[in-house]
């Protein structure tokens, strides 16, 4: 088959070029190759026969249709593990799979959810290979079944599983930063287009009636307009009608050209500044008794420590009762020259209102998300569409793109039948 991946190892033995975190590839590294079939070979976690007691779970064997790459995903530890280089391939990319099930693995399992033909999305471990390939192989634990497309969607279904692809990393990673880390209420599901009204009349009982609101939750949200800002908007904006006494006011930080998306698709305040310019100007953007409950970082260090200078000049800027920070980005670095210069109690402070995750996938999770998009009310954002023989082009997109347009680079692999 053909498959994206990092250069092979040149003799078996060989340390791989490439190491975490001091050496990194580029996306230029990455080489277009006939490979071999993928066979799954799980490491720890499904054991090769059932004999120890292990919980096994069905694997399936899927032909991609379309997949996603992820700004940085070259650098991140999972994808430099040495083990991933052989004298054939290094990893393959993009954790993001829309495909179809091609052969069933359920040898160790009771009874596999997915059969032979069916067309399914998910969020790949990044630890195996991704689907920058014609076949990829997935874990129940990784997948659901994809939305059928809501009534008003103008595409046909080659731009439905391409916009499918923009959505399990991104949508996990807002929804576990919102929903677990964040600690916000989750929004109602609605189990079918029929249904829907009847959950909007259920939330408009709790959401805008002013008379139940007890308390307000303001949330900032930076990297907004990115391919996780956009869902954890979106995601955010659906929730908020279901939280119960509470008023959820979202925040936005993003580049100017982004300002009318993110309002439109649910911030009540959106901060801009210009992509172009250095951008120091965060202290008039924000009002001074502005309090944030929940500060979410999809953006890293360079914006975020900006914030925290802020914090620093101005306490009240993150709730000093219930005020937290949840990263996607980096974990906190103190140790960064521009890094305010707290105290040792403050630093204590904020490292124990701070949280760094890595997005799991996690097939119930995707299935709710999937609910909401055949509904029409989230939706992932498609930048560009490349075909496989131009995956090192998508992912130099993917890299620079990060300023330019909302929503992801696709790359498209096969056609379903
Ligand atoms: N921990 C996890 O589980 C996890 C999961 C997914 C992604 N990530 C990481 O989270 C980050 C965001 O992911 P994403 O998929 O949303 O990325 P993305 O689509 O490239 O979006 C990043 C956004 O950040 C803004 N930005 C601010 N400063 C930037 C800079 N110096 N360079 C580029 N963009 C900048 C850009 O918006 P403006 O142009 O409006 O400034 C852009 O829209 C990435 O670093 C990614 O690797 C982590």
């Amino acid at each position: 088959m053909n498959a994206v991946h990092l250069p092979p190892l040149l003799n078996s033995g060989d340390k791989p070029r490439f190491s975490f975190p001091s050496s990194a590839p580029e996306p230029s590294d990455l080489q277009l190759s006939c490979c071999p079939m993928p066979i799954y070979t799980a490491r720890k976690t499904v054991p090769s026969t059932p004999s120890d007691g292990t919980r096994t779970e069905p694997t399936y064997l899927v032909k991609v249709l379309t997949t996603s790459p992820t700004r940085h995903e070259l650098t991140w530890q999972e994808t430099l593990l040495p083990e991933r280089f052989t004298t054939i391939k290094g990893p393959i990319p993009c954790h993001d799979v829309v495909g179809q099930v091609v052969a069933v693995n359920g040898e160790f399992s009771e009874s596999p959810t997915f059969s032979i033909g069916d067309c399914v999305f998910g969020l790949i471990d990044f630890d195996r290979d991704g689907a920058a390939a014609e076949y990829t192989i997935v874990k129940e634990s990784e997948i659901a079944q994809i939305p059928a497309r809501p009534e008003g969607w103008e595409g046909g279904q080659k731009e439905w599983e391409e916009m499918l692809a923009t959505v399990p990393l991104s949508a996990l990673t807002a929804w576990q930063a919102l929903f677990r880390y964040g600690e916000l209420q989750e929004p109602l599901i609605p189990a079918s287009t029929s249904n829907i009204e009847e959950t909007t009349r259920s939330i408009s009982k709790t959401g805008p009636d002013s008379t139940l609101i007890k308390r307000s939750i303001n949330v900032l949200i930076t990297g907004a307009a990115g391919g996780v800002g956009l869902l954890t908007i979106q995601l955010l904006n659906i929730a908020r009608c279901s939280q119960v006494g509470v008023r959820v006011n979202i925040t936005a930080i993003c580049s100017k050209r982004h300002a009318a998306t993110v309002k439109q698709l649910g911030a009540d305040h959106v901060l801009t500044y210009d992509a172009n310019a250095p951008s120091n100007q965060f202290e008039s953007m924000f009002a001074p008794d502005t309090t944030y409950d929940l500060i979410l970082d999809l953006v890293g260090p360079s914006l975020l420590t900006k914030l925290l200078n802020l914090y620093h000049a101005s306490c009240s800027f993150l709730n000093p009762l219930t005020g937290k920070i949840v990263s996607i980005a980096a974990p906190l670095d103190i140790s960064t020259p521009a890094f305010p210069s707290m105290n040792a109690k403050e630093i204590q402070n904020l490292q124990s209102r701070f949280k760094f995750f890595v997005v799991k996938p996690d097939a119930g999770q995707l299935g709710k998300i999937g609910a909401l998009i055949a509904v029409g009310q989230i939706r992932g954002f498609v930048d560009r569409v490349f075909p496989l023989e131009q995956g090192k082009e998508a992912m130099e997109e993917c890299e620079r793109r990060g300023r330019k347009a909302a929503g992801k680079v696709v790359i498209r692999v096969g056609l379903s039948e």
